[in-house]
């Protein structure tokens, strides 16, 4: 198949699937079309090249997320990228850090969900509610420092640091450390996409090692003198007598609820101003009645059509038949819950944009089941009142004049823009 981007794109409609690779850049940036033809054709795929099987269909990915006895979610390194036995020197990196051990997002229940419980007191309705102020503040601030200019980068003057400094305050960091938060972030990231080469891997366990070092500091300061923030409920949560959490296992789970927890919602908040220049008709709808109702379904309908984290592994614990696909023990599968969400079989003429869709709550951007997004609904203030604060100073955007073509990474797991020039009218 020729690698020319838009041939890579034309091909997925006609040639036979095991030509396609799915893990080809431009479908990783463009998946619509390929998801499409693998729910139809082929809703149990294995890709040839990385031996992953892709499970694209809304109920049958809902099925695997239902039954972990069955797909595993444990796994430490999933992508194998940051494997040291492979390479010395990535490995004299990683002997400068912490082991990594499996907590939420890797590991199975009951383990699971002990982990869970740790951290469900730090993201229970009354902590949220109490973070409604900073949130709405901060959305606020974001938007003096761009809103004389009538233009931003969209990405990465409000959807980055909305989310981001929403959890560096949680994580009881000082605001200066932004920037490397910021890199932390996209050094877990890029361990994530599968696109890195050797020495990006180095240079990713580097940045890794350097934020365990940080936050093993920060966990013993507030074992020491906890304060109100969700750090210090992690570290010092006592469950029914059981141990508190070794510093390995909090860095873990701190590292999973920065990555999860801000590049996901940015693309999602970007997604969204995208979604509404893509759609004037919505746009005008929410502009007759931006009630908090009808920003819910907005919110409801960009994570759908925007599911960041599109593909999550599982790993088959034992032989499996499905859709006449024999998938062996030990098999590494992908849920696709971008494909699930865009599933005419769940969602009639998925590719229209309708924020008054029925069914919209039914969507499966934050996953199901056990391993059920933690952040859920911590995104979902920061998106509803973003938008709020947003649709009350902000209006008519538009793509901006002379700005970057409107384009997503290449990433096997997250789905999201590069960034977002739109022009604006202040209010
Ligand atoms: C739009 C925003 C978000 C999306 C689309 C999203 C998506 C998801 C999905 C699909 C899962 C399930 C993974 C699986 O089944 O293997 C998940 C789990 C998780 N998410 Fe999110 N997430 C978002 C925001 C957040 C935020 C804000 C946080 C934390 C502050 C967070 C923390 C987590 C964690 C820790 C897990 C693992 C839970 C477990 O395995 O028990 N996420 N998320």
């Amino acid at each position: 198949m020729s690698e020319n981007a838009s041939d890579v794109l034309a091909a997925v409609g006609t040639c036979p699937l095991h030509d396609i690779n799915p893990m080809h850049p431009e479908l990783l940036k463009r998946p619509w079309g390929l998801n499409k033809r693998l729910r139809d054709d082929a809703p149990v795929f294995q890709d040839p090249g990385s031996g992953i099987f892709f499970i694209s269909r809304y109920e049958d990915v809902v099925k695997m997320a239902m039954d972990p006895a069955t797909f595993s979610s444990k796994m430490l390194q999933p992508t194998r990228a940051m494997d040291g036995s492979k390479d010395p020197e990535l490995s004299a990196i990683l002997a400068e850090g912490y082991p990594q051990v499996p907590t939420m997002l890797t590991q199975d229940p009951p383990l699971q969900r002990r982990y869970r419980k740790f951290v469900d007191g730090a993201f229970s309705p009354s902590s949220l509610r109490a973070l409604e102020p900073f949130i709405e503040a901060t959305a606020n601030a974001l938007i003096d420092d761009f809103i004389e200019a009538g233009r931003c980068d969209f990405l990465s003057d409000f959807g980055v640091p909305l989310p981001l400094r929403v959890i560096v305050s949680q994580l009881g960091a000082p605001m200066e450390d932004l920037a490397l938060f910021r890199k932390w972030t996209e050094a877990f990231i890029g361990n994530l996409s599968q696109q890195l080469d050797r020495e990006g891997v180095r240079a990713a366990a580097r940045d890794i090692v350097e934020f365990q070092h940080y936050f093993a500091a920060r966990i013993e300061e507030r074992r020491a003198a906890p304060e109100d923030d969700i750090l210090s409920k992690v570290v010092n949560a006592s469950i029914d007598g059981e141990q508190p959490l070794s510093i390995e296992e909090c860095l873990s789970m701190i590292g999973q609820i920065l990555v999860a927890g801000n590049e996901t919602t940015s693309g999602s908040i970007t997604e969204g101003i995208l979604l509404l220049i893509e759609n004037p008709d919505q746009y005008a709808l929410l502009k007759s009645d931006p009630s908090p109702e009808m920003i819910s379904n907005f919110v409801e309908e960009v994570l759908r059509f925007s599911s960041p984290s599109s593909n999550m592994f599982r790993r088959a614990v034992k032989e499996v038949e499905w859709h006449g696909v024999t998938i062996p023990k030990d098999a590494i599968l992908f849920a696709r819950f971008a494909s699930a969400n865009q599933d005419e079989r769940r969602f009639p003429d998925p590719e229209r944009f309708d924020i008054t869709r029925p069914n919209l709550k039914e969507q499966v951007a934050f996953g199901k089941g056990v391993h059920h997004c933690l952040g859920a609904a911590l995104s979902r203030r920061e998106m509803n009142i973003g938008f709020k604060v947003i649709f009350e100073r902000l209006t008519n955007f538009r793509l901006a004049e002379g700005g970057a073509k409107p384009e997503f990474a290449a990433n096997a797991l997250l789905h999201g823009l590069h960034g977002l020039d739109v022009e604006f009218d202040a209010i």
